[in-house]
Formats: structure tokens, sequence, C-alpha cells
């Protein structure tokens, strides 16, 4: 409930604010910081009726996965917010070049309007370039990383989680370079937001599912019944 007033006041704002980048891709987050919520709560109802047993190794990558996911989120919705989908209209190369002209530092300026740098003159297209490639080079990290997680979620008898991560995986790569190639269309755009969302809702439940050896402890310790306490 307080999220959604949250989320309600940062919508509020990025009218207001003119579609400042920071505020909307702050909203961007904010919705999917939403999302998680609901689906944590979906997941809790289900009172452990599918949860599986996993190593450790395997959670701690797929929850580190998930942190590379929420950061490759917040850049994605840098390269919208500042209109940069179109600095590179080429894949895999971008402007004719592997390594075209980038500058970080314009790209990466937060506080700022749109169109413009924090001095309030125009940004340059080196600036929208190097946000627009930082997201595709940052895919590739998240790719490899949720990439193995799906992988030894297979292997663990998780196939159902496992091709999910990595179909949804598959279609940001063919929506992302959809909204590249084929000049921003609508449908890419949305489809590929979301992609993102149905990728951060597979990785909550599995995490959430997940029984390591110490959660599988933790939890029977906090739910066994209090009689059990005197044996
Ligand atoms: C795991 C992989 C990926 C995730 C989770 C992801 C996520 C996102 C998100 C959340 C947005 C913002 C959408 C919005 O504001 O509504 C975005 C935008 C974008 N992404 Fe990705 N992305 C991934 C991979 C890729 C790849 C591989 C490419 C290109 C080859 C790509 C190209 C783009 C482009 C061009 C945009 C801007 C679209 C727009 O302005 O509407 N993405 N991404």
């Amino acid at each position: 409930m307080v999220w959604v007033c949250i989320q309600g006041a940062f919508g509020a704002l990025t009218v207001t604010m003119k579609l400042f980048p920071a505020i909307v891709t702050m909203h961007l987050m904010g919705a999917m910081i939403l999302l998680s919520l609901l689906a944590a709560q979906a997941v809790k109802y289900e009172q452990g009726a599918r949860d599986f047993s996993a190593t450790r190794n395997l959670r701690n990558l797929l929850f580190a996965g998930f942190a590379l996911l929420w950061l490759q989120i917040a850049l994605g919705g840098w390269v919208s917010t500042n209109y940069a989908v179109l600095a590179c209209t080429e894949f895999p190369k971008c402007q004719d070049a592997w390594v075209p002209n980038m500058n970080f530092r314009e790209g990466f300026e937060i506080w700022r309007e749109l169109g413009a740098r924090g001095d309030g003159s125009s940004i340059a297209l080196p600036a929208l370039t190097a946000i627009h490639v930082v997201h595709r080079m940052f895919a590739l990290i998240v790719f490899g990383m949720l990439g193995y997680a799906a992988w030894l979620l297979y292997k663990q008898g998780q196939s159902r989680a496992a091709i999910w991560i990595a179909g949804l995986l598959l279609w940001q790569l063919i929506t992302g370079l959809s909204n590249v190639v084929l000049g921003w269309p609508l449908l890419a755009a949305v489809s590929h937001t979301g992609g993102a969302a149905g990728l951060v809702l597979v990785c909550i439940a599995a995490l959430m599912r997940m029984q390591t050896d110490e959660t599988a402890q933790h939890k029977f310790a906090k739910h066994k019944p209090s009689h059990l306490k005197l044996v």
C-alpha cells in the first residue's frame, strides 16, 4: 500500500518534472519493485507447496544474477528515458564501428534535464551512444550469469524455472535487437519491458522456493510445532 502511494507520487513527478530522465527511470524501477512485492506475496500464499531443494552454489549464483538484472533494468530505463535507442541503429556494430565515439561521463551524468547536460547545454551524440552501448554490453554479463543459473536449475531437476529463465533471456535478446534494427517499434519496446518484468518474476519465485540445507533448517526452526520444543 505504501509502495503504491510512492509509485503514484513518482508518476506525478514524471509529468511535473517534464520527463526528467532520472525520475522516469526511478518510476520504472518503482514499478518493478511493486511487481516484486506482489510476486513475493503470491509465493508466500502458496505456503511452501512448491519448494525445492538446491545447492548453496546455485542460490548464490541466482542471487547474484538477480542483482545484476536490476542493474540491467536501470540501464535499460536510462536508454529509454534518454531516447538513446536510436544512437545505434545496427547490431552488433554501432555507427558502423565496433567501438564508436562515446562519452561516458556525459552519458552517465544522472541529475540533468531531458536532452540537456548538467549545465543546461544540449547533450551530444557520443553521450547517447555510451548509454546505448553500456546497456548492450551489460546484457552479455546478465545473459552469462542467469544463463548459467538456468543450466544449474535444469541439472538440479527444476526444468520449468530453467526454461522460463532461458526463454525470457532469448526474448530479451530478440526484442532488444528488434528495437535497434527495426527503428524502435512500439510492440518491440513494450515486449522488451514485459520480458524484463517476466525475468524479475521468475527469479523471485525461484529464489523464494529454493531450499538449501541452511534455509530448510531455518524454516523448520521457525515453523516447528510448539510441542516439538519439549523434545
Ligand atoms: C537480460 C537482458 C536485458 C534486460 C533485462 C533489458 C531490460 C531493459 C529495460 C527494462 C528497458 C527499459 C524499457 C522501458 O523503459 O520501458 C530496456 C530498454 C532497451 N533495451 Fe534492453 N534489456 C536487455 C537486453 C538488451 C539487449 C541485448 C539489447 C540490444 C541488443 C537491448 C536493447 C534495448 C534498447 C534499444 C532499449 C530502449 C528501448 C526503448 O527506449 O523503449 N536490451 N531494456
